[in-house]
């Protein structure tokens, strides 16, 4: 199927993720609607867009092609691709999947930006199951590259192929992910990380500041250039594998949350929002955080526009 050069797009979900996929598209020149059940949401979008847009020095008037709307009907109704940002809730999604084969024109490709959950739990019994499929971003959509596109076991792998070269047509940088696994590939790589991570701190190994030291002191320096197999390759796979053969026998292989989690959680120590969680946090720290963050994506952007 061809692809027209503009789409139009519609987002479901103004929230976080949503306004931001709803830049990306509008930015790109494609006309995007969006709802949200939320009226302060749908309110405050096309601002939280301009703002983004300014953050970065480019034309805030992309916000323009970005229409808020108060039914879903009248968002989906003409779109070529809708992308749904709702909550993380397995029936919720699959509610609003089937709701969309109805809603949206029978062309149109729906997928999910889901951060962990089987695409195919979510369009179980689905009659439009071919279209359907997972596209993974990465928080803020605008900043990080990557959008892994995740086929179902349904999924028409033409359709994938076409989100894939949508993807690419607005600078992301999109990976096809073949088999419907729970985390997709980049969760199932971070959260792999952030259990021994855990398990390091419970284990009295070190402090969580440490952890971090660590991590950013060390192979995180690599990592936006080298991947852990690129890396594997260039150490040697018999490093690799002697490494292997004594580490992995020690490292968490537990197949559940760590009590030391659930006990953060227990107590009230839920992160930022709280001001505590494995650190405090004040609020300028928080800040500053934020701030070191965006300023380092801007500048690896900046280094891959000249690269
Ligand atoms: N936050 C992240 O870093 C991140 C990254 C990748 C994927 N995701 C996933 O993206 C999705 C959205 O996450 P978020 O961080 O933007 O959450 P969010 O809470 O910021 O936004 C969710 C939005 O969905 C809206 N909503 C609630 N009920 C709805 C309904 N019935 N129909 C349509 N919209 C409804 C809410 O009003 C809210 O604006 C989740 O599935 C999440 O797991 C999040």
């Amino acid at each position: 199927m061809a692809m027209a050069d503009k789409e139009h797009i519609a987002v479901v979900g103004a929230g976080l993720m949503g306004h931001g996929i709803a830049q990306v598209f509008a930015a790109a020149g494609h006309i995007v609607t969006v709802y949200d059940p939320d009226s302060g949401a749908l309110m405050t979008l096309r601002e939280r867009i301009a703002s983004n847009l300014e953050g970065l020095g480019q034309d805030s008037s992309a916000q323009l092609r970005v229409m808020p709307v108060e039914e879903l009907g009248e968002c989906v109704a003409s779109a070529d691709l809708v992308f749904e940002a709702g909550p993380e809730d397995l029936s919720f999604k699959r509610k609003l999947f089937e709701q969309l084969q109805l809603l949206a024109p029978p062309h149109a490709l729906l997928a999910s930006n889901t951060s962990v959950i089987p695409i195919t739990r979510i369009v179980q019994g689905l009659r439009s199951a071919h279209r359907a499929m997972g596209t993974h971003w990465w928080n803020p959509p605008y900043l990080v590259p990557l959008v892994e596109v995740i086929k179902a076991p349904e999924t028409d792998p033409g359709l994938a192929q076409r989100m894939f070269d949508l993807l690419a047509s607005v600078g992301k940088t999109p990976a096809m992910v073949e088999k419907d696994v729970a985390g997709f590939i980049g969760n199932r790589l971070q959260h792999a990380l952030w259990r021994e991570a855990i398990a390091l701190v419970e284990a009295g190994v070190c402090s969580a500041e440490t952890v971090d030291t660590v991590v950013k002191a060390s192979f995180g320096r690599r990592l936006p250039v080298l991947g852990p197999l690129e890396n594997a390759d260039l150490v040697g796979t018999d490093l690799t594998l002697a490494i292997h053969r004594t580490v992995l026998p020690e490292i968490d292989s537990r197949p559940a949350p760590s009590p030391y989690l659930e006990q953060l959680v227990a107590q009230g120590r839920l992160g930022m929002k709280a001001g505590q969680g494995f650190r405090s946090w004040s609020a300028d720290e928080q800040a500053a955080l934020r701030a070191r963050v965006t300023r380092h994506l801007l500048a690896m952007n900046a280094a891959d526009a000249q690269a």
